[in-house]
């Protein structure tokens, strides 16, 4: 087990009404003027936007709403939303949706406390941030797990990339999570969510670190529980006691918790994240797209640990390590597949890209072949490429 350092303060209130706690939370962590902001219009379709409204308003706190955050979040909506932000003199922000509103109040929280500085510069490490204004959460979405984690994902359309960035200040004080509020999702985009919560963890299950048995416990008992119920939400979105346990692994999946004491590889996301850079791709989808094209390039630097995988999560415990590997793949692909989700490009709205569309892509991910990303397997140019490649069918 390596060393490591564990601190999510964010507090986290779980179940039905939970949201009623909102203005008490806000008020607990020092909020007297709020900056609230949410996506499309989903939060004001199902009338949770007005409930929070109502309830700020009877505790008597100041608000402000901004809504149009759009999945993939856009830094010039971020830009924005910091002159809106300082000219309401907010000093608390309050996300309401999903993880692209979620870090969109994280980097509205950083570029409203440093108004000095161009939000962007916290991303391609121009600037350092040293502090921050405080994020509450009412979630709607269990998927990206920006509700306790320490990163927050914006899309620069001018620099064309999609960046995550790392910081102790993008822990929100507090979480809303009612299990109800997920009910009104679209089966695409809660099968999304699931896919995400398992590659969170997957992401840093996948490692050369030996000797960590509770976190590969933690984390094979998470990934079961999804695989478990994903089936039964889906079929059933208003399965309380389901979503319960969708919305509760999401959470804990990408904490920290399920990857502690190893280092991390996030290789899949960053290869997705310059799909969505590039054809603005659903987050959870561009990660099916790839998972399986990277699994198999990757797995001989360790097949018992794929095997123990396939074993653990799939209960395959015939054949060599590397057999067992293979099966493991194919019934993380099947199973994807059976949540309707894509398992390659072709699957994507995008289709089946050409060549030059497969370089850029590479580029996107290396910077142009100037670094490597991921850990189990560090990826340059051409082994981006040769995953892109091996993903790229119909
Ligand atoms: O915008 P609205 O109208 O609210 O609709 C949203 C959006 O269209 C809809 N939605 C959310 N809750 C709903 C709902 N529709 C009906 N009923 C509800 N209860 O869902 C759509 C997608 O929302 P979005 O917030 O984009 O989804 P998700 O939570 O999957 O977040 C994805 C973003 O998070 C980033 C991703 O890269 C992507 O940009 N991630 C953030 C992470 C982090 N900060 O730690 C880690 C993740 O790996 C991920 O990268
Ligand atoms: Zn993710």
């Amino acid at each position: 087990m390596q060393e490591f350092s564990f601190h999510c303060p964010t507090e986290i209130v779980f179940g039905r009404s939970a949201e009623e706690r909102t203005a008490g939370l806000l008020r607990k962590y020092g909020a007297r003027r709020v900056f609230v902001v949410y996506g499309g219009g989903s939060v004001i379709r199902s009338g949770l936007l007005a409930r929070i409204e109502c309830i700020m308003t009877a505790e008597g706190l100041a608000f402000s709403v901004k809504g149009g955050v759009r999945p993939n979040p856009r830094l010039s909506f971020v830009r924005e939303a910091v002159r809106e932000a300082l000219e309401f003199g907010a000093d608390f922000i309050l996300a309401v949706g999903g993880g692209s509103v979620i870090d969109t109040a994280k980097a509205l929280a950083h570029g409203t406390a440093n108004p000095e500085i161009d939000v962007w510069d916290f991303w391609t490490g121009k600037a350092q941030l040293t502090k921050s204004l405080p994020v509450g959460v009412v979630l709607t979405l269990p998927a990206a797990g920006s509700e306790t984690s320490d990163s927050a994902v914006l899309t620069s359309e001018e620099a064309s990339e999609k960046m995550g960035l790392p910081s102790p200040f993008n822990r929100p004080a507090f979480a809303v999570l009612n299990p109800e509020l997920a009910f009104s999702l679209s089966s695409p985009q809660l099968a999304a969510g699931i896919a995400d919560i398992i590659m969170h963890t997957l992401e840093r299950y996948m490692t050369h670190t030996e000797g960590n048995e509770f976190t590969d416990l933690l984390a094979e008992a998470l990934l079961k529980n999804v695989v478990k119920h994903a089936p039964i939400v889906l079929a059933h979105h208003k399965d309380y006691d389901a979503m319960s346990e969708i919305m509760w692994c999401g959470t804990v999946s990408h904490c920290g918790l399920t990857g502690l004491g190893r280092e991390k590889d996030f290789s899949v996301h960053k290869l997705g994240h310059a799909l969505s850079a590039h054809y603005d791709t659903n987050h959870g989808e561009s990660l099916t797209a790839l998972w399986g094209a990277w699994a198999r390039a990757v797995y001989e630097d360790r097949p018992e640990r794929f095997a123990r995988y396939a074993e653990k999560v799939w209960g395959v415990d015939a054949g060599s390590p590397e057999e067992r590997a293979r099966a493991g793949i194919r019934k993380t692909e099947e199973f994807f597949r059976s949540l309707k989700l894509p398992t390659s490009l072709g699957d994507l709205s995008t289709g089946v890209l050409d060549h030059r569309a497969l370089e850029a892509l590479a580029d996107n991910v290396t910077a142009g072949g100037t670094r490597s990303v991921g850990a189990f397997h560090p990826i340059d140019r051409a082994f981006a490429l040769k995953i892109y490649e091996a993903a790229n069918h119909g």
